[in-house]
């Protein structure tokens, strides 16, 4: 419903087992992760009304300006185009990531669309950020520990038990691993941004400049995404997606979580899925 954010957030489809048959670097794989990026990057070019996007691991959420008329807000036929189209550049693109690996099965990426009601585009950053850096913490912790002799269940029992601030002791202390360290990407997530720019496309008689507004995407790593600092030069993006709320620490997760809806179909019905090709002419 307008006027919430709605935000696209797609996953890879059990990419524990395709990391692991296609041999992806533990716990993060840069190329991987690059792939990903580059897919993401093709899928905001695609859809115009894309116009932020946030990524990390096999997750990629996409939000449109708050505006959007885009298949008259319609959530099935929006996240149907935005995964299928990530899905197949993923494949189309893997060649050029992975040069001498080949792709040893056809990956499958769902969706579901999230409507972020009325909280402007700071908390749904926040939210994204968070998210990312906990989940890429965890993972690098996980690691370390079935590296270092813990069996998979013993790791996940311990690490259920620490928090953040734990688990960057243990990183440093046990594993002799500085987490500030790592490269940005992994431990902040990736963010394509889609800003205007002024280009000067030709210049006229009297050899005055010809400008032009144009669309332009740049992906950043970078835990600024979260201050209004970050969010104050790009006024124009920033307004497309909300503005920022006054008081983010007023917001409880329970009101945000609130808003998930997932419709579920009613058992001892057909489920009966169409798939229509998108301008197929
Ligand atoms: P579903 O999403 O529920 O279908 O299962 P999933 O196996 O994809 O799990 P989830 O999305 O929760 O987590 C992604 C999984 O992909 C991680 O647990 C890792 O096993 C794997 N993965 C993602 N990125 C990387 C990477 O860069 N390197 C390696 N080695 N594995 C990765
Ligand atoms: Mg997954």
């Amino acid at each position: 419903m307008f006027p919430n954010l709605i935000v696209v957030r797609v996953d890879g489809r059990d990419f524990r087992r395709f990391s692991e048959i296609h041999e992806f670097v533990k716990p993060n794989d840069e190329v991987a992760l690059n792939l990903m990026n580059s897919c993401a990057v093709s899928v905001t070019e695609e859809f115009p009304d894309i116009v932020f996007s946030y990524g990390y691991s096999d997750e990629y959420s996409f939000a449109l300006k708050k505006t959007t008329r885009f298949y008259q807000r319609r959530a099935s036929k929006i996240q149907s185009l935005v995964v299928s189209f990530l899905t197949s550049v993923y494949v189309t693109k893997w060649k050029e990531f992975f040069h001498d690996k080949e792709l040893r099965y056809p990956p499958s990426f769902r969706a579901r669309v999230l409507s972020e009601k009325a909280y402007g585009c700071d908390v749904t950053v926040h939210g994204f950020s968070f998210t990312g850096h906990i989940n890429n913490q965890h993972a690098t912790c996980f690691h370390e520990l079935v590296k270092h002799g813990k069996t998979e269940k013993e790791a996940q029992q311990y690490l259920k038990e620490s928090g953040k601030k734990e688990k960057h002791d243990l990183l440093f202390e046990q594993f002799g691993i500085n987490y500030e360290k790592l490269p940005v990407m992994v431990r902040q997530g990736s963010c394509i941004l889609k800003t205007e720019t002024e280009d000067i496309v030709k210049y006229n008689e009297s050899g005055a400049p010809v400008k032009r507004l144009r669309r332009k995407t740049s992906t950043v790593h970078s835990k600024n995404i979260v201050g209004k600092s970050f969010w104050n030069l790009y006024p124009k993006l920033l307004k497309e997606l909300g503005g920022f709320v006054d008081d983010i620490r007023k917001i409880e997760p329970d009101y945000i979580r609130s808003f998930l809806w997932e419709a579920k179909l009613l058992p001892s019905t057909w489920i009966v899925i169409r798939i229509d090709g998108c301008h197929f002419h």
